[in-house]
Order: C-alpha cells, then structure tokens, then sequence
C-alpha cells in the first residue's frame, strides 16, 4: 500500500531513505540513475551508473568508476552534472543537481578496492584499455601483461563522489501530479 507522504517534513526524508534503500538494493529502480555531465566541447553527455553509498546527513552520493573513462576528466573540468532516478513503483522522478568529485588514490580508494576487487566487477577496473578505446582484433586479443607475468595488475578504480546541490522531485499521480524544488534548507512547491 502506498502511504500518501503530504507535507516537506514527510517527502524528504523519504527522498534520503528511497536513495538509502537504493544503494542497499540492486533490484532497488533508483540503483541505476543517469549521470548528465558536460563535455569539453560544452556539449551534453550521459551514461547509467550504480548508486554505491548515501550519507543523507552529508548530502552526499557515491558511485564508483574507471578513472581513466571520459566522464572523469569531464567532471574534473565542470563539477556540476545531474543525475536522473525514475521508479515506476514509487512514481516518483529525481533529479539531482550535484558537484562531483573524483578521488582517484588514497585511502578510501584503496580500501574500497579490496572489497571491489574479489566480485565479479573486478575485471571492469583492471583492462589494460580504458573504457571507450576503441578495440582492434589485436588489442582485443592482448592479455593483461602483468597478468601473464603473475604480477598483481594494476586496477585503475576510482570513487566519485557527488555533492548534493539541489533536488527537483517529481510524483505522478490519478489524484494530480506533485513537483518540488529543494535543497538542504529549502523547499518550493512547483507546478508539475
Ligand atoms: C546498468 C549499468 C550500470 C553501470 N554502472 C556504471 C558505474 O557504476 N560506473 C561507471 O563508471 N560506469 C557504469 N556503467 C557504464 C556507463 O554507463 C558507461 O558506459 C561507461 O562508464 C563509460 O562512460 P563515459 O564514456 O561517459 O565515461 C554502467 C552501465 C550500465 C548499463
């Protein structure tokens, strides 16, 4: 039964905890949102990616990804980039405005690897070619060099880490549509 969320105290938090559900949650619709980003040319460029970790009390998301993919330098260069959420259960659209960072060594980088690295996502994050390369009949046959020399391969994950700015929730409804602007210390009713 869907339990009809009415004023800003209720919807918000239940924003957090639907993101919360989702990180948890791989069959979880908002697991899976699209990240918008800007690319050199100032023009837009979007990719599916998984919702890793959320800490609500810090405003922040993270996802995780191949440092040398394209969408890394891009958010070097414009932080701000938006992600899209849809859950036809909830019926319920985000979308976030946030500000990325990219954290590609560290502590946490690593820490985070050695989990990451014993399942079955591992090998996203250890080709030798970075994503988007395009690939040749001889590069596609190339083993990983270190591989064949029994050396622990060099992994190339990194941690993003997304900022959140602004939010514009969305819930379609029979009973009428309802939309929101909010932040962390605002909230404006707008029209769906
Ligand atoms: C269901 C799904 C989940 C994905 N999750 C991630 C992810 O968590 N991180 C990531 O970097 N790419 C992920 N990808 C791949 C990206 O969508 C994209 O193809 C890749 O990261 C290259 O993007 P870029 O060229 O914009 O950097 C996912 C793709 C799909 C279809």
């Amino acid at each position: 039964m869907k339990i009809h969320l009415q004023t800003p105290q209720e919807i918000r938090p239940q924003i957090w905890k639907e993101l919360g559900r989702a990180s948890q949650d791989r069959h979880h619709e908002w697991r899976t949102p699209v990240l918008a980003s800007t690319d050199a040319d100032g023009l837009p460029d979007a990719r599916t990616v998984v919702l890793r970790q959320v800490d609500a009390l810090a405003g922040q998301l993270t996802f995780y990804t191949d440092r040398r993919s394209p969408k890394v330098p891009q958010l070097q260069a414009q932080a701000q980039a938006m992600l899209v959420f849809w859950s036809a259960r909830l019926s319920w659209q985000l979308r976030v405005r946030v500000a990325c960072t990219v954290i590609t060594a560290g502590p946490e980088v690593e820490a985070l690897w050695q989990g990451v690295k014993q399942s079955a996502a591992a090998g996203d994050y250890l080709s030798p070619l970075p994503p988007g390369a395009v690939l040749t009949k001889d590069s596609s046959m190339t083993p990983n060099a270190e591989t064949a020399n029994g050396l622990a391969p060099a992994h190339h994950f990194a941690v993003l880490r997304a900022q959140v700015l602004q939010m514009d929730w969305l819930e379609l409804s029979r009973e009428g549509h309802r939309r929101a602007q909010l932040s962390a210390t605002t909230w404006a009713w707008l029209t769906p």
